[in-house]
């Protein structure tokens, strides 16, 4: 299958999705947005496939939603529209999905940024949610998203004042699981998919279940979450394959059931 906006290789159980708009600095159109959905629902959909990774190019992995596609809209376009809800399928993908930035991820660069499992970033990465010189707001879940993950100090200085934050301070702040030199980031990321990616997809996906609902529940409510999951695996053949491929010093052999 191939993308108007993106340029996708599946590797051995992992999904290389590459963000390709050079001209825009990766500007997340509407084509981005529809070519992402299929992307990721093909993904999800195929048994083969266990982790995806979303990039850019070096200098961008995305600049933001698609300025001069905005510019005219109306109240009745974005609200009426429901403009940026295609995104909600980013977050419904049930494997895990990486971000490895490297130069700008600005605005809903840095926002799809935030949507996936994690951050892989380059040392030259800049985030940042610079809407408010464009006399508007994150609108692609930043403003809660990012509270969530580096708490709202920062956020609301980031938010407000539009400024980018380099690499170094995005991993201080929590934004981001590691840095890695720019020149290494795509071997890292997908060495990170690969691993990810030779887990027993049913507890991966447990995983990235528990782990999201921590930012949606009491704590009371998500350890029992958690734990209901954890009693769930106890049904399947991988948690049998596991724990005796640990006795016996061998490799797991995962079914994915
Ligand atoms: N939308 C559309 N086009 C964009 C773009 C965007 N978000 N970002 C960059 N481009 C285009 C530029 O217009 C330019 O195109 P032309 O050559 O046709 O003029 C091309 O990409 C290269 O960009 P620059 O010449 O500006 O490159 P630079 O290196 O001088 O600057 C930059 C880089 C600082 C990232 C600058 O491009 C910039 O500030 N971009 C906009 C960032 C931004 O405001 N993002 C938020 C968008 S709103 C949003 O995302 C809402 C939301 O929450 C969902």
């Amino acid at each position: 299958m191939s993308y108007e906006t993106l340029l996708v290789e599946t590797h051995d159980r992992v999904t290389l999705i590459r963000l390709n708009r050079p001209q825009a600095l990766n500007a997340l159109n509407s084509q981005v947005m529809n070519d992402l959905i299929a992307a990721l629902g093909a993904f999800d959909a195929d048994d083969s496939q266990g982790c995806a990774v979303i990039t850019g190019s070096e200098k961008a992995f995305a600049a933001g939603a698609d300025i001069k596609e905005m510019a005219e809209l109306t109240f009745a376009d974005t609200f009426g529209g429901n403009l940026f809800a295609g995104y909600d399928r980013v977050i419904a993908t049930r494997k895990p999905v990486i971000a490895a930035v490297s130069g700008f991820a600005l605005g809903g660069g840095c926002e799809l940024a935030m949507m996936c499992d994690f951050i892989i970033a380059a040392d030259s990465a800049k985030f940042g949610q610079p809407e408010i010189k464009l006399g508007v707001t994150p609108g692609m879940g930043g403003s809660q998203r990012m509270a969530r993950a580096i708490g709202k100090a920062k956020t609301m200085e980031m938010c407000l004042t539009g400024r980018m934050m380099g690499a170094a301070e995005a991993e201080a702040a929590g934004l981001v699981a590691r840095v890695v030199p720019a020149a290494d980031l795509i071997a890292e990321a997908l060495k990170s998919a690969e691993a990810v990616a030779s887990m027993s997809p049913l507890a991966t996906r447990a995983v990235k279940e528990m782990v999201n609902v921590a930012f949606e529940t009491p704590l009371a409510q998500g350890v029992l979450f958690e734990r209901r999951l954890f009693d769930g695996l106890f049904g399947s053949e991988d948690q049998k394959e596991g724990m005796a491929a640990f006795i016996a010093k061998r490799a797991a052999d995962w079914k994915g059931r």
